[in-house]
């Protein structure tokens, strides 16, 4: 079975793509390493360097290697920052996805699995669940929303079958720590490594549940081997919430059994969803799906990870608005 990977290089697809690896599938990848890393990518996979934005090219690569499956995991996920950066946010989020769906469909792909977001609720009453109605409150969260509804039109229409998931704060090694606009613990961590303050936007009772990225692996798969999953939207993730600040507690003490000090600063707060977490029955229920994090662990590890990585440069965003920029992204 040949599965093909957008997003190969980021944290979902390269952890993703190993486990079909080791578990007998052939793995194709795109990735334009816009937010992932070369070194991320296994060696065993055969893998295009391709933004999703080129049609042409992406005919190309679905025509020679005729995937069964597609998972389409390329994005990018910059909750906060999206509204300062609109244009690039639905070209790279909508407009991509959609190249991708048109392939699906011309080259007969037997399914596409779709990782789209809990941001698609916005700020309704959590913990979420798929009955709800979507409500996204940040642009990022509209084109997620915008790619489900064209799933579900490109299955009416052309029979495209797909299965949507919505993840939420899935934590591990691999993932992208010098982007300063998202992946909140891994800011930290590469704050921390910095001996910077790790910044909190606001109070910090804002609560999240993070989870460890070995537990999706399985879940991913069934979304393939299980009909019951067809033209479902299942979200997915850890039950355990936690505040940001109980959360940034965990960081700086793992940083200490490293034999770093790090100290956490408050700055203004963002426009964003406060309680953000999700009820996960239906993931349990159809996909299996058996969350087992444990925070320490699991930001020990990536701890160990970032401290032996390269002192990437952290990226800066051309804006494309700057009014009302938080003074720490100035
Ligand atoms: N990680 C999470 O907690 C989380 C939560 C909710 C939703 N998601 C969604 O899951 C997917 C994967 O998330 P992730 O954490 O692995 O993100 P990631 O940023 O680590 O990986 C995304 C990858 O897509 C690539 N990419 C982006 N735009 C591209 C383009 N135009 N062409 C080709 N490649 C492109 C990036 O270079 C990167 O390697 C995303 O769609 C994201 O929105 C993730």
């Amino acid at each position: 079975m040949k599965v093909l990977i957008t997003g190969v290089a980021g944290l979902l697809g390269s952890h993703f793509s190993r486990h079909l690896l080791d578990n007998g599938y052939m793995v194709i990848g795109v990735d334009n390493l816009f937010g992932g890393y070369e070194e991320n990518i296994d060696k065993r996979i055969m893998w295009y360097n391709r933004n999703l934005d080129d049609y042409n090219n992406l005919q190309i690569i679905f025509e020679r290697e005729k995937p069964d499956y597609v998972y389409h995991f390329a994005a990018y996920a910059a909750v906060g920052l999206s509204p300062f950066i609109r244009n690039f946010n639905y070209v790279n989020n909508i407009l991509c996805s959609v190249n991708v769906v048109n392939c699906c469909i011309k080259f007969g792909v037997k399914k596409l699995i779709f990782s789209s977001s809990m941001d698609v609720y916005g700020d309704q009453v959590p913990p979420f669940t798929e009955v709800l109605t979507p409500q996204p409150m940040s642009p990022y969260g509209i084109a997620k929303y915008a790619v489900e509804l064209d799933l579900k039109n490109a299955n009416e229409q052309f029979g495209l079958n797909y299965t949507i998931i919505r993840p939420h704060n899935i934590i591990g090694i691999y993932q992208n720590i010098w982007d300063k606009y998202r992946n909140v613990i891994g800011i930290w961590i590469r704050k921390a490594i910095n001996n910077e303050p790790l910044l909190i936007y606001g109070n910090g009772l804002h609560s999240r549940a993070f989870s460890d990225v070995k537990y999706y692996m399985k879940p991913f798969e069934q979304c393939m081997l299980n009909a019951n999953t067809d033209k479902e939207t299942i979200n997915i993730g850890a039950d355990k919430v936690y505040s940001l600040n109980d959360i940034a507690s965990l960081v700086v003490k793992t940083a200490e059994s490293f034999g770093i000090k790090a100290e956490v600063k408050h700055v203004e707060s963002r426009h964003e969803v406060l309680h953000a977490f999700c009820n996960h029955d239906k993931a349990k229920k159809i996909l299996s799906f058996k969350d087992e994090t444990i925070a320490e662990i699991v930001i020990k590890d990536m701890f160990a990870w970032a401290m032996k990585q390269p002192n990437r440069e952290v990226k800066i965003m051309k804006y494309e608005i700057d009014k009302g920029l938080y003074s720490f992204w100035k």
